[in-house]
């Protein structure tokens, strides 16, 4: 399919206007040339503008058109303390004029409001926080049982919302539209890399599948099995096949074996790894670009461990798709902190 088909089939879908679009793709020559690997560009998915940004804001506009043309009344979701999905899910309900109902895991004892927590509260989000060891699926379940009883129309996203989870994977088809579009001439995508826990992965590999590209789409997972929002790398590869449904496209390439890479977690799912430290520092000093330390510096991490093992050469393009995050830099400044200590080495 050519990049104008491909935009045919996404305006058949319900969508709402909430991201600034295209974002940049920018152009990392420092970076590329201190770790003398391949030309590096990355995608701003940082920069889609709604409450400090993300890749949620791109997904939304799928999944709440999907929930206002399905008549939901409010939204429902129920995640971290420190969810980014919940912070753009909330500004996106403000700004849609749907009540936005979240569910922050709050740790025991509770930490000071800080980073995404804290500027929910500015949304006119119902916050009710559920307990460290509470299911958010179930806790979602429970929500939305009681405000149906009620009588409201809840729309649920997020981990364990299968419908909302293959549109925002959706939304990712239209982001490789938009890098093949903004990849300066002669270019080749060679490969893309990202932090996903399955829609934005799926939606790249689905992407590059529609187009004819023999991409290679490397997910970087930033979390364990053992979380409740885990998936495993074939249930990326049935989200790809049920976002392509969802788009009425199969795509001529196969998709092969989903590479959504488990060995960039670090400690654990919220905590800064040591190799994400560095990356953190090492892309603030060569082009003044941040990453997160729970997601996006450990996705960043896994493509410079990459280069570095020589996987790409200097004459491929290798994008990384940035997925924002960065309210959490404030809600851990030991981990800042201990990035900008790293040594360059
Ligand atoms: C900054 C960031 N990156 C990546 C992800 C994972 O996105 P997806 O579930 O679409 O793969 C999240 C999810 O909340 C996130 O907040």
């Amino acid at each position: 399919m050519t990049p104008d088909e491909v935009r045919r089939r996404l305006a058949d879908l319900a969508r709402v206007e909430l991201a600034e679009l295209p974002t940049p793709l920018t152009d990392c020559p420092r970076l590329s040339s201190v770790i003398d690997g391949p030309r590096i560009m990355i995608k701003r998915d940082d920069c889609t503008g709604l409450a400090f940004g993300g890749n949620k804001v791109r997904q939304h506009e799928y999944v709440l058109g999907d929930a206002i043309a399905a008549g939901a009344d409010c939204l429902v979701q129920g995640a971290a303390t420190q969810s980014n999905h919940s912070r753009q899910l909330a500004a996106a309900g403000a700004r849609l004029g749907l009540d936005t109902y979240l569910l922050p895991k709050l740790p025991d004892p509770p930490v000071p409001a800080q980073g995404n927590y804290l500027v929910d509260h500015l949304f006119g989000a119902h916050i009710r926080p559920i307990g460290p060891g509470e299911s958010s699926i179930a806790a979602k379940q429970a929500l939305v049982a009681e405000l149906e009883r009620a009588g409201r129309r809840p729309y649920v996203t997020g981990m364990g919302a299968d419908r909302a989870l293959l549109l925002a994977a959706v939304a990712y088809v239209d982001a490789v539209v938009e890098i093949v579009e903004q990849l300066p001439p002669g270019a080749r995508l060679d490969a893309i890399y990202t932090t996903s826990q399955g829609s934005t992965q799926a939606g790249l590999l689905l992407g590059c599948a529609l187009l004819g590209l023999s991409t290679s789409v490397v997910g970087i997972c930033p979390m364990p099995p053992e979380h409740e929002a885990w998936i495993a790398p074939d249930q990326v590869a049935d989200m790809v096949r049920g976002a392509g449904d969802l788009i009425g496209a199969e795509p001529d390439t196969p998709y092969g074996e989903v590479e959504l890479r488990q060995d960039f977690v670090g400690p654990g799912y919220g905590v800064g790894s040591a190799a994400g430290r560095e990356a953190m520092a090492l892309l603030g000093r060569t082009e003044g670009i941040l990453l997160d330390p729970v997601y996006t510096a450990k996705g960043f991490s896994g493509l410079l461990a990459d280069c570095r093992a020589g996987r790409w050469s200097a004459e491929q393009t290798v994008v990384f798709v940035h997925t924002g995050g960065l309210p959490g830099l404030f809600a851990q400044p030991d981990e800042v902190l201990a990035a900008a200590r790293t040594d360059l080495g």
